[in-house]
């Protein structure tokens, strides 16, 4: 069952994104060769403890990190480490934040220092497919309207999806009904409803779709061991459209 939200529980929704969105763009600003995955780590546990908030993922099954670090061959889940980031590396940062309750999620892969050729054309090609599936976000359409537009973005331009990770609802918990894959036919699934909020989440492989899990249990690594790339936003459907709850360009008050 797909839950939906009161604009109560929107608003809400919409604090830990903007606490989500306030850390990445602290996150962004630290980027660039020499940096480390822990100290971005480090960063966000003390932002988001400013805040008041709480991590969405330390904890989580026991994820032991307070934010996600996937670099170049890693899918999802990257445990930040200490080894300083590189130049021509692709960096995937995942924020998950709960305040008062609610849950937001989203994910970013920034390029450090000069990256060209088909690694940024891998970052260029997520960030689409994102803004595809969240423009499918909308009454007319049903749920695997998203998940095609993520699919057909990456294969019209020669990369593959992942299959073994989703994006997924989200509210008072962090994963809700329902799975979100980044494949699927469209006009299926269920109706899309205002209300509804959902953390996509588009993860784009260059190479084959395969992927594995390293032996500490959470960093997901290509079989191929080619890059890959991952952008989330958690967004909410409203009657008019999609409302993306956490965009970096803020809006005025
Ligand atoms: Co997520």
């Amino acid at each position: 069952m797909i839950i939906i939200k009161s604009p109560q529980e929107i608003e809400k929704m919409r604090a830990s994104c903007e606490i989500a969105v306030d850390v990445m763009n602290v996150l962004e600003s630290m980027l660039e060769p020499g940096v480390r995955a822990s100290e971005l780590d480090r960063q966000a546990a003390a932002i988001i403890r400013d805040k008041g908030a709480r991590s969405a993922f330390k904890g989580y099954r026991g994820y032991p990190a307070n934010i996600c670090v996937s670099v170049n061959e890693e899918v999802v889940h990257g445990i930040p480490r200490d080894k300083k980031l590189e130049e021509g590396d692709i960096v995937s940062i995942d924020v998950g934040v709960e305040f008062c309750g609610y849950f937001g999620d989203m994910a970013r892969t920034y390029k450090i220092g000069n990256v060209n050729g088909e690694k940024a054309r891998l970052v260029e090609v997520t960030r689409l497919a994102l803004s595809d599936a969240v423009e499918m976000a909308r009454p007319e359409r049903r749920l695997y309207d998203i998940s095609h537009a993520i699919e057909s973005r990456a294969v019209s331009n020669g990369f593959s999806v992942v299959r073994d990770y989703v994006g997924h609802g989200i509210g008072a918990r962090l994963h809700e009904a329902p799975q979100i894959p980044n494949f699927g036919k469209p006009g299926t699934g269920p109706r899309l409803k205002p209300g509804m909020t959902f953390a996509v989440e588009a993860m784009i492989n260059m190479g084959s779709s395969d992927v594995r899990t390293m032996p500490d249990g959470w960093t997901v690594v290509t079989e191929d061991m080619r890059p890959s790339a991952h952008f989330e936003d958690t967004i909410v459907v409203t009657a008019e459209g999609p409302e993306v709850l956490t965009c970096q360009r803020r809006k005025k008050r």
